[in-house]
């Protein structure tokens, strides 16, 4: 469990009718922790979760380990069970069952009424059962999998539903059946339910409040699935666009030029609301540190410390990790400012990559730019003129030192992957698109929409596969203490994997269509992340597909139109499309154009083609003066 503030004391009920090993488990875990008034002592302490047993079965072995435990205990015959529970339902913060042979009907379910804020289709009732469901419902279920030769089993964590084994999934740890004999596998199981279900439990009873940064549609989509969480108590969203503030309390951050003392003035606010976990969306504040200072603060943050956050930030710095670490990243070389009276320099410099590389080299600004310091100039003279303005400062600071880089051609990729300092997990591979106009023509971008998974082929799997793996030893190596994203720009070339760049956060658009495939809890996962157990979970990604398409706002990038009518967004529902909202804010109550991407259009599901349809039905009934969007999205 994240640390969290302000504990409060919780009350469980456990259904049983056997053997009761879950039982037993879930309260020595709840053994160990108290809850401590003021003075901190033992004295005064008392259990922060308190504990009581039902059963219907009166020669149940866990009506024992009940008695030697203490633990309150119910003989309650399944018929009288509704009458037993109404007058009590509300002492209790979750009903758990564990080898509760009953299927509970709907008049006790709703008993268990959900009391969460946020919407979620569940209530207070949660089943263990050992498989990986949907597979092997009902009995006997290890059997079931053993018997049918499964390559691997598990164990499934659900609300409850009226229908058998079948309510919404709170998380799933996996085992592989390998050789194991049926008791064996039985054994493995158990172990992994005595583990898994206590720690589930007490993340539902003691929820995170979380603060997430940032106001784009990468954070729309982060803050729609956070707040699906049954694992979250409340959202807090730092300057949120018009089009998402519903989703949680908003947390105004004006700027006053001193961007240290604006994050601990928030952090102060944040522990204040018992916020446990900062999630920071832009690359900015990372840069800025406002990680180090929340942890300063105690807070658990989801986004590299100042330190890593240069992987992104510094172009040289990120070279440099990359060389020492064998990842393959293109040659290059560094100008500086003082190379501007050393006109040959350049000339020279520019010579070097025409003769050793027959093409001109791509010119990056060392620093952070908005994601606009890069060009690919066309001929020298443009070039040489591009240089010179760089190291003049045409992105202030961050391009005062500058570099050239070999000019790389293969088909890119997105790599998004969690980090906790010692385990990386990612996405499947997305492919952004990130040129104004169709058939990557036009302008640089922040990106025009998204497809994932990415399509390439079987010897490119293995490659990224091997890339990882270098990318994990390489932070393991370097010591990369951050807990978050890193963000693996990638290109396919005829040579291998190259790296093109890192970000230190969730792309964008790329987010918003990865995140339509992960299947595990995010909150879940970043809980996970910020405990540095990683590697303690399993995550699982579905086998759809999913597209993003950006509208954007006449102008974009340089001057996008704003404040004009954003019309007709419920053809996304008539679609089954999903809106995610970047450059928007309310006027009048209508929502109106305020940035150059202006929402985002995402759908997935099993048949790309459908997908694309229906985004396109949708890009084409919203309706704004100067829409503008690519038509070859996914194709
Ligand atoms: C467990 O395997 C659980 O998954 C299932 O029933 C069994 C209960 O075992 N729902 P125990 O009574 O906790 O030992």
């Amino acid at each position: 469990m994240a640390q969290k503030q302000g504990l409060k004391p919780k009350k469980i009920l456990i259904f049983a009718s056997g053997n009761g090993s879950n039982f037993e488990a879930i309260v020595k875990h709840f053994n160990s922790k108290v809850f401590c008034t003021q003075n901190k002592q033992k004295t005064g302490c008392k259990r922060l979760v308190e504990i009581e047993l039902v059963t219907d079965n009166k020669n149940a072995p866990v009506i024992e380990r009940a008695k030697k435990l203490d633990i309150p205990y119910y003989y309650v015959k399944f018929e009288d069970l509704y009458d037993f529970l109404k007058p009590k339902k509300d002492e209790y913060n979750l009903f758990v069952l564990a080898g509760y042979m009953r299927i509970l009907p709907e008049k006790i379910l709703k008993l268990g009424a959900w009391p969460g804020t946020h919407g979620q289709k569940q209530n207070k009732f949660i089943n263990i059962h050992p498989s990986l469901l949907p597979k092997f419902k009902g009995k006997n279920a290890i059997r079931q999998a053993f018997e049918a030769n499964e390559e691997k089993t598990g164990v499934t964590i659900h609300f409850v539903e009226k229908n058998v084994d079948s309510g919404k999934i709170i998380a799933q740890k996996s085992l592989p059946t390998g050789k194991k004999t049926l008791p064996v596998l039985e054994d493995a199981i158990h172990k992994i339910e005595h583990k898994l279900y206590p720690e589930i439990i007490e993340n539902l009873l003691f929820k995170t409040s979380v603060l997430l940064f940032g106001g784009g549609a990468r954070e729309h989509a982060l803050a729609q699935k956070l707040s699906n969480s049954p694992f979250l108590d409340t959202l807090y969203l730092v300057n949120p666009n018009d089009g998402f503030k519903n989703l949680g309390e908003t947390l105004e951050l004006i700027p006053n030029g001193d961007s240290a003392k604006d994050y601990k003035d928030l952090a102060k606010k944040a522990r204040a609301l018992n916020i446990s976990m900062l999630i920071v969306g832009p690359e900015n504040p990372l840069f800025e540190g406002i990680t180090d200072i929340f942890q300063n603060e105690g807070i658990s943050v989801i986004g590299a410390n100042k330190k890593w956050a240069a992987l992104e930030g510094s172009k040289s710095f990120a070279k440099t990790f990359m060389q020492k670490n064998g990842i393959k990243t293109a040659s290059y070389k560094i100008l500086e400012e003082k190379d501007l009276t050393l006109a040959h320099n350049i000339k020279d410099t520019l010579q070097y990559f025409t003769s050793k590389y027959q093409a001109l080299p791509v010119i990056k600004a060392d620093g952070a730019a908005l994601g606009k310091g890069v060009e690919l100039p066309e001929t020298f003279k443009k070039a040489k003129f591009s240089v010179n303005e760089f190291l003049k400062g045409k992105f202030g600071k961050a391009s005062k030192k500058i570099l050239l880089e070999e000019r790389l051609f293969g088909k890119e990729i997105s790599l998004v992957s969690f980090w906790d300092g010692k385990t990386l997990v990612s996405f499947p591979p997305a492919s952004d698109y990130k040129r104004l106009l169709d058939n990557n023509k036009g302008k640089n971008t922040g990106g025009m929409g998204a497809i994932a998974p990415a399509k390439i082929s079987a010897k490119e799997k293995k490659q990224l596969k091997e890339y990882e793996n270098a990318l994990k030893s390489a932070l393991i190596k370097e010591k990369a203490d951050f807990t978050g994203i890193i963000y693996s720009g990638l290109i396919l070339t005829k040579n291998g994997i190259y790296v093109l760049e890192y970000n230190m956060r969730f792309g964008d658009p790329e987010t918003q269509v990865l995140l339509e495939l992960l299947e595990t809890d995010l909150l879940y996962i970043f809980n996970k992340i910020a405990e540095k157990k990683l590697d303690e979970i399993d995550i699982k990604f579905s086998q759809k597909k999913a597209s993003s398409l950006v509208l954007a706002s006449k102008g974009y990038p340089d001057n996008p139109k704003k404040g004009v009518l954003i019309k007709n967004l419920d053809a996304a529902k008539k679609y089954g499309c999903k809106i995610y909202f970047a450059g928007v804010k309310n006027s009048e109550n209508e929502l109106v154009t305020n940035g150059g991407r202006v929402l985002n259009i995402v759908k997935s599901g099993n048949y790309k083609k459908k997908i694309l349809e229906d985004i396109y039905k949708t890009a084409s009934d919203i309706a704004f003066d100067g829409k503008i969007f690519r038509k070859d999205i996914g194709k």
